[in-house]
């Protein structure tokens, strides 16, 4: 089992640990009970979950509440629901929240978290390879609204992260590669984290594309510890999105606008990420921001993990630039937009002309 730390600004006293590792769902409540003082706990799940793991985590301690699985349930009225069965417990303070779950579970359940009596304890115990190297980590917790993706929600971080990497093993490959997709976001912006380490992620990804394919756990556990000490690396430095952080967004403008544009149903978040990042490297390469060597390089590596081979051009430019102008990252009428300059290098440039924009959608 590997142990990270995520390190938040030390005033704010929300450090906390990422484990990650196989057979931990069967230790929960053991490592849960060294980083809450919590004596009852809300598991909030979905049922497509629930069926496979929630037999496992039956405790005296601990109540489900089940909530239909998808995207499009990621609301206020399924919000209204968890904190409707806090209420129904009457759970105090004191007590806590699981997230057992994918990112919509994660998100959903944090959010909760963060306003119920105030603010209770949460932990993440992300079982999606998505939520595992990206959601559960950093705290951003939130609901969608018919305006736009993640527009209600809260920095509220979890005391711990624990991510069983057995769950993996039920997770369809489709959602599977999903969460490469995030993957492959840390790669390309893998210099801006400064890990301080002499290790070249894109390289990785390249190199072991086939043993990750096939699943070979030490290596998806190898590859989920990089993407987590990556993002701590970012969220310790800038846990409320004041500049860096917003790294994290790579190719997340483009990718909010195709869930949106599409009912939320038709690609996954994962595969709206992998051909936003596609749409952001057209428009760095058509700008000379990057090499086309370097551009091949990335879009091959998208194109063999096949992310987005579900891609069909079906938006019309204009709209889908107007639907990016209501992200909630826009400031002062402007998109911040997470390019490529470099070689695993990124920057945040506001005033890109449009019609390059367009080009690459
Ligand atoms: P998801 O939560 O919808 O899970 C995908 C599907 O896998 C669901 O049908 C779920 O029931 C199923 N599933 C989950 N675990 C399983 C398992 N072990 N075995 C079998 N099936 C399983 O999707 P996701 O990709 O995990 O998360 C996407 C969400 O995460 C989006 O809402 C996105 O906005 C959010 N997100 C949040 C952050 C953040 O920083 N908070 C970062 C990235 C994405
Ligand atoms: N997934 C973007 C962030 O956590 O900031």
């Amino acid at each position: 089992m590997e142990k990270i730390e995520v390190k938040i600004n030390p005033v704010s006293a929300s450090s906390y640990p990422i484990f990650i590792g196989e057979n931990l769902l069967s230790d929960l409540y053991e490592i849960i009970q060294k980083y809450t003082n919590a004596s009852r706990f809300l598991i909030v799940t979905n049922d497509t979950i629930f069926s496979l793991y929630g037999e496992k985590l039956k405790n005296e301690s601990a109540q489900f509440v089940i909530l239909p699985d998808g995207e499009i349930y990621k609301n206020m009225d399924t919000l209204q629901r968890i904190l409707d069965k806090c209420m129904e417990l009457n759970l105090e303070r004191k007590d806590a929240i699981i997230a057992l779950g994918g990112g919509v579970i994660g998100d959903m359940a944090g959010f909760a978290a963060s306003i119920y009596r105030r603010g209770i304890d949460f932990i993440q115990v992300p079982t999606t390879l998505l939520a595992m190297v990206d959601s559960s980590v950093g705290g951003k917790v939130a609901v969608n609204h018919s305006s736009g993706k993640n527009m209600i929600g809260a920095f509220y971080q979890p005391k711990a992260v624990i991510a069983d990497t057995n769950t993996l093993s039920t997770l369809d490959n489709r959602q599977f590669k999903s969460g490469l997709g995030e993957v492959l976001k840390y790669a390309f912006i893998e210099k801006n984290c400064a890990c301080q380490r002499d290790f070249n992620f894109l390289e990785f990804l390249e190199v072991r594309k086939d043993e990750i394919l096939l699943k070979n756990t030490d290596i998806i556990e190898k590859m989920i510890r990089i993407c987590c000490s990556l993002k701590a690396s970012v969220v310790n430095k800038d846990e409320k999105e004041k500049g860096l952080r917003a790294i994290l967004n790579f190719g997340h403008t483009f990718a909010h606008a195709i869930e949106k544009l599409t009912g939320y149903e038709k690609y996954t978040h994962g595969e709206a990420v992998a051909i936003g990042m596609t749409m952001i490297f057209n428009v760095a390469v058509k700008l000379n921001y990057i090499s086309n060597e370097y551009y091949e390089r990335c879009i091959n590596l998208v194109n063999n993990y096949s992310l987005v081979n579900t891609y069909s051009e079906e938006f019309l430019p204009y709209e889908f630039y107007d639907v990016m102008l209501s992200d909630k990252k826009v400031s002062d009428y402007k998109i911040n937009f997470v390019i490529p300059t470099g070689e695993r290098e990124v920057e945040i440039i506001n005033n890109i002309d449009k019609n390059i924009i367009l080009e690459g959608i």
